[in-house]
């Protein structure tokens, strides 16, 4: 059976590029069913026009409060019947009414080695703080930021000449990798868990 998945994005919308090209790629066990972003301009919604994937703009303003606003989200995810929502930056923190719909549905990335450098601008916490070995993370969500369980890390190397641009260009490229994999690992029902640790089995 395939796999229902909403993409939920703010900005360029690279990683759901990457999910949408794993998805049309033969026997991928997964397929985008809606795209649905939080900001009226995100590219990310363009992608999904020349996908011909659903996609919505649902935005925080036109709601009471964010709940209203979460619970909106969670409507449209029924409507499309979503088995599994990827967050692909998507800058909104969902609060514990929205995660208790969801447990262990939501999968985040984050372009650092969780748990360090959680939160806004990682590339460049880690190029401030010096270390030689980046990456990014994907992780179940839960209330807290950047928490949940870690589902896969893929590491990527600094060097002493990189810009924040240049370390973001190569964990953006990890990313992409990891996302898709990620996905059809849960696809594939291969999620084992040791307490509150998860592992993906081959
Ligand atoms: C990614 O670096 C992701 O790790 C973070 O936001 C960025 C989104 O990039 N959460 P894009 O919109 O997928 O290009």
């Amino acid at each position: 059976m395939t796999l229902k998945i909403a993409v939920c994005a703010s900005g360029n919308g690279s990683n759901l590029q990457a999910i949408i090209d794993a998805c049309a790629m033969k026997n991928f066990p997964a397929e985008i069913v809606c795209v649905i972003s939080n900001k009226v301009d995100a590219y990310a919604l363009e992608r999904a026009k020349k996908a011909h994937i659903p996609s919505y703009a649902i935005l925080p303003k036109d709601f009471e409060d964010r709940l209203a606003f979460e619970k909106a989200l969670h409507a449209k995810m029924k409507e499309y019947n979503v088995d599994l929502i990827c967050f692909a930056g998507f800058l909104w923190l969902v609060g514990a009414w929205f995660c208790e719909q969801w447990p262990n549905k939501i999968l985040n990335m984050h372009p650092s080695l969780l748990p360090a450098f959680k939160g806004l601008h990682a590339p460049r916490q880690a190029l401030e703080r010096g270390v030689k070995i980046a990456g990014c993370t994907v992780h179940y969500v839960v209330e807290e930021m950047d928490e949940g369980a870690i589902l896969a890390q893929t590491t990527v190397p600094v060097y002493s000449n990189d810009t924040e641009e240049t370390l973001k260009m190569r964990i953006h490229y990890a990313e992409h990798q990891t996302f898709p994999y990620v996905i059809r690992a849960v696809a594939e029902n291969r999620i084992t868990w040791k307490g509150n640790n998860a592992y993906i089995s081959s």
